[in-house]
């Protein structure tokens, strides 16, 4: 497993879903990360948590991510992982939400640095693929020790960190602060991977090389445009009409009718996911370099960055761009039932023009997942 020059689908609750993972291999994306395990839920063989592990064949450079706060629990857990075909093992340090944290897991292992370098040390020695930690800025502004812990953590084996740069606190409401991510990649020789409102390939580039980082990771900007991968590797905007997002729309609903099943069971199973997603890509708006390229360095914040000032948008468009929770549902039903691409977007018109017309379409962007 290489490290670097490497750009990463970052670990996503539910949105790194199999179905997913392959949309994002679909369109350039190269090395995939599973949706967080509870190591002690894998270590009870529960089902549910055992699923989070597995691969497609087609991820040929696929990372499970792991919460844990004892070593044996982590160890059973990444061995689960490797016996599915992980290239690595990730350990979650950044997860701010309360139940986790509370339980001594995620972002709270940042404030015990000794304990996480033990229980990283024993992985590495207990796992026979590489470690990777993946981390915040630490606790909060005031608490800012992720130089210290990317210390302990290069010491204690780790083979990759990855620096989401914001705290816990900050969760998503502050933009990431990139310098921070430079310091430390700049203080370690073990690769640092930098993570934090990448949204278009040339804000993935300049951040890159200016913080000197070896890799870079996209978590919403993927969710949001699947196809930001192959944009960063050509380091070209694609700005894909809705027909063609449609399309693949469509392509995700067939992935899910294959992992899940075509049955009345599987059905409900994607729906639990694929309205969700179009809750993202109803967010996608161009954002041509030429135009935005100024305009994204002063407001790197992602829900900034997005701008609502075109007219004369076609039925379709609309249609995608409309933020409604109900629609994104009747949408992934309709994409469900699709024969083919021709039928998905006939049935979308149909839809269309069924419901009652939405105040602005701007979404509103900055509710969702900060
Ligand atoms: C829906 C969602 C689920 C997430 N789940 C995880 C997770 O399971 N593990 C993790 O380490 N980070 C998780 N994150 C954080 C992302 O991996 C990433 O660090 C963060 O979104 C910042 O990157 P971005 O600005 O490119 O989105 C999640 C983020 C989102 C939006």
């Amino acid at each position: 497993m290489d490290f670097r020059g490497r750009v990463f689908l970052a670990p996503l609750t539910k949105g790194g879903n199999l179905p997913f993972r392959r949309l994002c291999l679909q369109h350039g994306g190269e090395v995939t990360m599973g949706e967080m395990a509870y190591a002690y839920q894998v270590k009870k063989r529960s089902k549910s948590e055992l699923a989070l592990l597995r691969k497609h064949p087609d991820e040929t450079c696929f990372g499970a991510q792991i919460a844990a706060s004892k070593p044996h629990d982590a160890i059973v857990a990444g061995l689960a992982a490797v016996e599915r075909g992980a290239s690595w093992v990730d350990l979650n340090c950044g997860c701010p939400i309360h139940d986790i944290v509370r339980r001594g897991m995620g972002a709270v292992l940042l404030q015990k640095p000794v304990q996480l370098g033990k229980l990283v040390a024993e992985m590495v020695k207990g796992i026979p693929v590489p470690v990777s930690v993946k981390i915040r800025l630490g606790w909060s502004e005031d608490d800012q020790n992720a130089s210290e812990v990317a210390r302990i953590l290069e010491e204690s084996g780790a083979a990759a960190i990855c620096v989401h740069g914001r705290t816990r606190e900050q969760r998503y409401s502050r933009k990431a602060d990139w310098d921070a991510i430079a310091r430390i990649a700049a203080e370690r020789s073990v690769p640092v991977i930098g993570n934090g409102d990448l949204l278009t390939w040339y804000e993935t580039h300049e951040r890159w090389q200016q913080s000197g980082v070896a890799s870079v990771m996209v978590g919403r900007g993927a969710l949001i445009k699947p196809w930001l991968f192959r944009e960063i590797a050509e380091k070209r905007s694609w700005e894909p009409t809705a027909e063609e997002r449609l399309g693949i729309a469509f392509w995700l609903a067939q992935a899910m009718k294959q992992h899940f099943r075509d049955d009345e069971k599987g059905r409900e199973r994607a729906m639990r996911f694929l309205p969700w997603h179009l809750g993202f890509f109803c967010r996608y708006r161009p954002l041509p370099a030429e135009r935005w390229q100024e305009a994204s360095r002063q407001h790197p914040l992602m829900q900034t960055r997005f701008a609502d000032d075109e007219t004369d948008l076609s039925v379709l468009e609309r249609l995608l761009r409309d933020p409604r929770e109900e629609l994104h549902a009747a949408l992934a039903g309709e994409l469900w039932a699709a024969a083919d691409a021709a039928d998905a977007q006939q049935r979308a018109l149909d839809l269309a023009g069924r419901l009652p017309p939405v105040a602005g379409a701007a979404a509103d962007v900055a509710t969702a997942h900060g």
